[in-house]
């Protein structure tokens, strides 16, 4: 189930610069939201505090209305799916195996074969699990990294540059692709991305710059993702 995400006065700082300064942001579950600025402007940080893989030195993250704490952290993090620029698959592993990966060393409630057989078909990869990574394209290797993103059927997905390494159609088909899972799973999205025909995919652009949201640009009514989520709720 899509969930909201709000963002309240997140400050990050390092020695010497700030990385987020008081940034707000409140994301409708269901949402897609792209985040674009230039390298530096802090759109990895926004996501690493958001998934719980880094904390704001000051404000705080909610989840459906329900702040973050330290110790709902490793919870939180196995509730949502993240994709990066780099694929980060296992080379050792088979492509099932990689999207398998992360519920490997858990006890879950599902049928791990089949969940992953599922999602490889949801991809366009249902033909390749027995296949290892390095058989497969840049594009392809990107499909089996959001195949392992969705295995805990998270109500939100980080993508961090998930064009970066692929050319403009291979990139185009990947935005495709996560915008159609999002509709089939119900998801919320946070896409980070300098490139602006992918941003224009979102319901949402929102810019940084020096830490600091300069725009936050409306693309869709915000009718349609509650329309959207009518359609995906039981
Ligand atoms: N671990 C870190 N140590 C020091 N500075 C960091 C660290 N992570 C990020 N930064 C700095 O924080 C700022 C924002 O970085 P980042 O969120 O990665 O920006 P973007 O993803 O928009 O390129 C940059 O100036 C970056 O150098
Ligand atoms: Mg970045």
């Amino acid at each position: 189930m899509a969930v909201s995400v709000a963002l309240r006065g997140v400050s990050r700082r390092y020695p010497g610069l700030i990385a987020l300064d008081e940034v707000d942001l409140e994301v409708a579950a269901g949402e897609a939201v792209m985040l674009t600025g230039p390298s530096g402007a802090g759109k990895s940080t926004v996501l690493h505090v958001t998934g719980g893989m880094d904390r704001p030195d000051e404000g705080s993250v909610e989840i459906d209305g329900k702040e973050l704490r330290p110790r709902d952290l490793d919870g939180h993090r196995r509730r949502i799916g993240f994709v990066f620029q780099r694929f980060h698959l296992l080379p050792a592993l088979t492509v099932l195996d990689n999207v398998l990966a992360p519920v490997l060393p858990r006890k879950v409630d599902f049928d791990r074969r089949e969940r992953g057989t599922e999602l490889l078909e949801a991809v366009g990869l249902g033909g390749r699990a027995d296949a290892l990574p390095a058989e497969l394209s840049g594009g392809q290797q990107q499909r089996v990294a959001v195949a392992r993103a969705l295995i805990n059927r998270p109500g939100l997905l980080l993508a961090d540059e998930p064009t970066g390494n692929l050319d403009s159609v291979i990139g185009r088909e990947i935005i495709d692709l996560l915008m159609s899972l999002r509709e089939r799973y119900g998801m919320t999205m946070l896409i980070a991305t300098h490139d602006a025909e992918v941003a224009a995919n979102g319901d949402r652009v929102v810019r940084l710059q020096d830490g600091r949201i300069t725009s936050d640009q409306r693309l869709t009514p915000s009718g349609d993702v509650l329309d959207r989520l009518g359609g995906l709720r039981p």
